[in-house]
């Protein structure tokens, strides 16, 4: 196993090392994320992640010597890969050795064996491993996102990782099922042994929340900072300084084109599209409502119409922001309705999947909290936590306060019907579009065994 080129032997991921490998925007000032205008990195992770990198400097030597036994990557047949390396044996692949043999419950330690530590060990194992796979992918969704040119290949790696980690999260969330079939009292039996230690020390699931771009008030950071080891203090104040998933994203709708293009100008085009529709909404209310029913539909109307003006005029915008409303820049959250408004144009289906990815990792996050305070209260009540923060009621505090693209979720209030959606300019529209020509169906090429590739012929303008 030792030096197994294909298996990158000695080359383990380490949550983090995105920013050793990246460095994304120079040094960081203590306490404060990068700012995301400055040039981007002068090399690009590794598209899985940026830990894997093989061959470079740092990688082991024997490393180095298996790989020179193989031919380029693009030469190596199966039996050339087969044949370059030591018989691979499942259980040391896996480490097994190590992973069986890590489960210590401490009440048996302690000479009071009970029985369902056992799970609780394993529960909190298996999390742990998960997210040190959210971690893989986030960090490498990341790394797609520190270029400024993000092409459709890249959007749609970024959204299939993405929605890997959605998935991932949701079996993190039914988890708590198996967990919850221990009884409180059998929780209670080991619950001394296991003081101070808390999920509150897991530096792993801090980790996931900053570089998602989760906000913590200082002092709630303060308090999850000091209940960390010196080295997971480290790894997390280093995360602190990259820019999260949410900065990068923002950044890459800012820049996004098409909201205004050569003339065209969505904003306006919006502008006139809700007025409009205000205007009629109001004729239907005053014609069905009256007296204080009425008024009290138009007040609502009236806020709703807020809103809308938020998407073209910046004033409204950075009110809401201030108010803590909004989260994102005035043109990020243009750019963000205009690919929802418009998700059907086909360039933009892929970042409006994205988009609603992230939403998806919000609720999935935000279930994961929900279900783990609930299980909580089943199982302490309202006792302290072994962590020492006030343990149900904190934890329900974190409930709905700690989502992080808000923004996206909350868009369901500027989107407008299809119907009075103004049609793109011809021209944005033909920029916006996949076309393929279908040369007329012709059966022998099926029948004659050919797979029919002569007869699509996909491009992209
Ligand atoms: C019997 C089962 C469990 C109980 C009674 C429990 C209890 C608590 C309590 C009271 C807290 C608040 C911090 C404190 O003062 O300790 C907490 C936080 C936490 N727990 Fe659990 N927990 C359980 C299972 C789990 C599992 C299986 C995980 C999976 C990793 C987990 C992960 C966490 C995390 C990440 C936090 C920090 C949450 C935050 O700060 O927002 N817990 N837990």
């Amino acid at each position: 196993m030792a030096g197994c080129p294909v298996m990158g032997g000695g080359a383990a991921y380490v949550p983090g090392m995105m920013s050793v490998l990246h460095a994304p925007h120079g040094v960081a000032a203590a306490g404060a994320r990068q700012p995301l205008e400055a040039p981007p990195p002068p090399r690009r992770a590794d598209p899985v992640g940026g830990a894997l990198v093989r061959g470079g400097a740092g990688v082991e030597p024997h490393v180095d010597a298996a790989l020179s036994v193989l031919p380029a990557v693009s030469e190596r047949s199966s039996a050339s890969i087969r044949s370059a390396r030591e018989p691979l044996y499942y259980g040391d692949y896996l480490q097994l050795d190590k992973l069986t043999t890590a489960q210590a419950p401490v009440s048996a330690r302690c000479g009071d064996l009970q029985h369902d530590e056992m799970l609780f060990i394993t529960i909190h194992q298996t999390y742990e491993i998960w997210f040190k796979q959210v971690l893989y992918e986030l960090d490498s969704v990341r790394a797609i996102f520190t270029d400024l040119k993000i092409g459709a290949n890249e959007i749609a790696t970024a959204l299939h990782r993405l929605q890997r980690i959605v998935e991932i999260l949701k079996i993190l969330v039914d988890q708590i099922r198996v967990l919850e079939t221990m009884t409180p009292q059998q929780f209670l039996n080991f619950r001394d042994y296991l003081f101070p230690a808390s999920g509150f020390q897991s530096y792993q699931f801090r980790l996931i929340e900053i570089k998602l771009g989760v906000q913590r008030d200082a002092v709630q950071q303060e308090r999850f900072m000091s209940a960390l080891s010196a080295e997971h203090r480290a790894l997390v104040e280093a995360a602190l300084q990259e820019p999260s998933l949410f900065d990068y994203v923002e950044r890459w709708l800012r820049n996004m084109p098409f909201r205004e293009f050569r003339g065209y100008n969505f904003m306006e085009s919006y502008k006139i599209t809700t007025n409009r529709m205000l205007e009629l909404d109001r004729t239907a209310i005053e014609a069905q409502f009256f007296g204080k029913e009425c008024e009290s539909m138009i007040t609502e109307l009236q806020k709703n119409e807020r809103m809308f003006r938020s998407v073209y005029d910046r004033e409204v915008h950075e009110e809401l922001r201030a108010q803590g409303l909004r989260r994102f820049g005035f043109r990020a959250t243009c750019s963000a309705l205009f690919i929802m408004l418009y998700e059907e144009e086909p360039m933009l289906h892929l970042p409006a999947r994205l988009l609603r990815s992230l939403i998806d990792i919000d609720d999935a996050v935000n279930q994961w909290r929900y279900r783990h305070t609930q299980m909580v209260h089943k199982m302490i009540g309202t006792k302290v936590g072994t962590g020492g923060s006030l343990g149900f009621s904190y934890l329900r505090s974190t409930v709905d306060n700690l989502k992080v693209f808000t923004d996206l979720s909350n868009m369901s209030t500027l989107l407008i019907p299809s119907r009075l959606l103004p049609s793109l300019p011809a021209m944005i529209r033909d920029q916006c579009k996949f076309f393929h020509s279908v040369e007329p169906y012709d059966r022998t090429l099926f029948e004659l065994g050919g797979g029919g590739d002569t007869l699509l012929d996909w491009s992209f303008c």
